[in-house]
């Protein structure tokens, strides 16, 4: 069976097309980050304009590179959520109406179980069951996955999700959006010596997470340096190298203890911080300490994308499941 699948959650339009059989066909994406750039962050309005401009010629581009005809297309999925509320409708209303002028089914897929499956797509994919680290924009979880649709929530953020902590920090030092990428970058020429940035609720038993401390404590370190006029380079580096071992070492004592109380072997991280370099360090060393594996999509389906989307729904169908054509569903927050 061969199963569109369309993103437009937040700042990211993108399509691809999975069988069922032959793996994944095709994919494209358009990134609208140096749209937003300008503005400091995502807009909300421009995001769902940009969309319903770019979807349905990278629709027409993904079916082109894979000679694939609309009447060949046995499904539709699209993200239902959570995200943008107006972006979410973009998807929403294509992939319906597509679906009612093909008379093919229609699946809405949660942007999440979308980034946990995304390693899946590789060929070295894991077995289930697996504990997942789940660390994009607006997320940070830990899920036990026993197999699709069988998740267990282990543990969340209380507050900031990681990749929002990253963003934020990333202003503070002066950084452009998106924040993360920008961080680690600075965060290379940083001594690892000068600051040790405290490690929120990894002190006490649990997994759940914790990043606005960490916030304030980088901005408090910011303004110290500040107040003294010695916030040179270095300085920046020095404050981004603190934050970004401070997040990594956080997230990977989380998971070696998620898979301690698990007695997992198996670690899947998704989601836009799982590009992070140092963090795969960390988790590699904490993993192979246990005699344990990391597994993560390839870079491009760390952040939003299509695929991923294509493969949930095309894995939800396989399941029997499809929703009523035209009861389009855009649902922005989606526990
Ligand atoms: O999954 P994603 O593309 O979108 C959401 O669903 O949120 O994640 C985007 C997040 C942003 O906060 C971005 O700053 C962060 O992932 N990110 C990174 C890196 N690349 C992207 N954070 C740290 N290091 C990176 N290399
Ligand atoms: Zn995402």
């Amino acid at each position: 069976m061969r199963v569109l699948g369309i993103e437009t959650s937040c700042d990211e339009t993108g399509v691809a097309l999975y069988d069922t059989t032959q793996g994944l066909l095709a994919d494209a994406l358009h990134s609208q980050i140096a749209m937003h750039a300008e503005y400091g962050g995502v807009v909300p309005e421009l995001a769902s304009r940009d969309h319903t401009r770019r979807l349905l010629p990278l629709i027409d581009n993904v079916l082109e590179q894979a000679s694939v005809g609309r009447a060949q297309l046995d499904a539709i999925a699209y993200t239902a959520g959570p995200g943008l509320v107006g972006a979410l409708m973009v998807g929403a209303s294509t992939a319906h109406g597509m679906a009612r002028a093909l008379g093919i089914p229609v699946l809405g897929v949660h942007h999440m179980e979308g980034h946990l499956l995304a390693p899946m797509l590789e060929d070295d994919a894991p077995d289930f069951p697996f504990v997942a680290l789940l660390v994009s924009g607006g997320h940070t979880q830990l899920v036990r996955v026993d197999g699709i649709g069988r998740y267990q929530l282990l543990g969340e953020s209380v507050d900031d999700a990681a990749g929002e902590a990253f963003d934020k920090a990333a202003k503070m030092l002066g950084l452009d959006y998106p924040g993360g990428p920008r961080v680690a970058a600075l965060a290379e020429h940083g001594d690892p010596g000068r600051w040790r940035f405290p490690r929120p609720m990894t002190d006490r038993p649990g997994l759940d997470f914790s990043f606005s401390g960490l916030k304030t404590h980088t901005l408090t370190t910011i303004r110290g340096l500040e107040s003294n006029a010695q916030l040179d380079d270095q300085a920046r580096a020095d404050v981004a190298r603190a934050f970004e071992e401070a997040v990594a070492d956080t997230l990977a004592i989380k998971c070696r203890r998620a898979l301690e109380q698990t007695g997992l072997k198996r670690l899947v991280v998704a989601g836009g911080v799982s590009a992070n370099v140092r963090l795969r360090a960390r988790l590699e060393d904490a993993t192979q300490k246990r005699g344990a594996r990391v597994y993560y999509p390839r870079g491009r389906f760390c952040t939003d994308n299509g695929a991923m989307i294509a493969y949930a729904g095309a894995q939800r169908l396989l399941a029997g499941e499809r929703d009523q054509v035209g009861l389009m569903k855009a649902v922005p927050r989606w526990p």
